[in-house]
């Protein structure tokens, strides 16, 4: 799935899950990858990596990155915050309100900058989402209310693309180890290995790919018993 014809545009390119998407799409051979950052800064050494400045909250940012990449085949909505925010947490507004303008409305503004380009190629689109678009953990509300969201959002994109060819696939991992998820005690998945996954599932058919023991646990328990498995979750500090 991924050669020297993929043209990929990663955004959140510069750290954690994103910085080795771009690593693992070099090591399989993409022809181009545009590492889109705010700082509009990578790491990685290579001639076919494109550094981009991006911030997926603002307009004109995203119009111009779009217009700059009018090359991209594969595009992955990887940008994402977490603010770790129950809803009665005192400033969860403002929280939620950040992880809703990052995780999906970025996530929406992206896909309809690109969505013309990916139509021409019969490309695709990874929206990174999280187990957590499919439960609640009372922790982190606001975050996987913004995840659902952009779990929806993903659905009626598939609906809205599929017909013109492009594939648009929802990763959900369960917890990886980048600094979003430092101060998680529980084990966590080598985002090289969360990548790779993901990339994977493009090659299948599913419209979600569950990435990860916990993601695979979360999902049967949902199929085997949904109730039971919110209440554990509800019930969880
Ligand atoms: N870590 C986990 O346990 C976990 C689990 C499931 C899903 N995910 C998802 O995986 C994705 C990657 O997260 P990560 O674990 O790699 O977290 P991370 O290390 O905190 O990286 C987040 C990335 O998103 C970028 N970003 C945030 N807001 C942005 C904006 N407005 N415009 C452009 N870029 C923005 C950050 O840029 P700056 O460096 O400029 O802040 C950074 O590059 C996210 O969608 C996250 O929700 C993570």
């Amino acid at each position: 799935m991924i050669d020297h014809n993929t043209v990929a545009f990663v955004s959140g390119a510069n750290r954690g899950l994103g910085a080795q998407f771009v690593a693992r799409l070099l090591a399989r051979g993409a022809g181009k990858v545009y590492a889109a950052s705010r700082a509009r800064h990578v790491d990685i050494d290579d001639a076919r990596v494109v550094p981009v400045t991006l911030d997926i909250t603002d307009d004109e940012c995203v119009t111009h990155a779009a217009r700059l990449a009018a090359d991209t085949t594969l595009l992955i909505n990887n940008a994402g915050v977490n603010r770790h925010s129950s809803f009665l947490a005192p400033l969860n507004i403002d929280d939620a309100r950040a992880e809703m303008d990052v995780n999906f409305f970025g996530t929406l503004r992206m896909a309809r900058a690109f969505a013309p380009m990916l139509i021409d190629r019969r490309g695709a689109m990874i929206n990174v989402l999280s187990i957590l678009a499919r439960v609640s953990l009372p922790a982190m509300g606001s975050l996987c209310a913004s995840k659902a969201a952009a779990l929806r959002l993903t659905e009626s994109l598939r609906a809205e693309l599929g017909p013109h060819g492009v594939r648009v696939l929802a990763a959900l991992p369960g917890a990886i180890d980048t600094d979003m998820s430092r101060d998680f005690e529980g084990p966590k998945l080598d985002p090289a290995d969360t990548a790779d996954a993901a990339l994977d599932a493009l090659a299948g058919m599913a419209g979600e790919a569950y990435i990860g023991a916990m993601a695979h646990g979360l999902a049967q328990g949902l199929a085997l018993d949904r109730a039971a498995t919110h209440a554990q979750l509800l019930s969880t500090p």
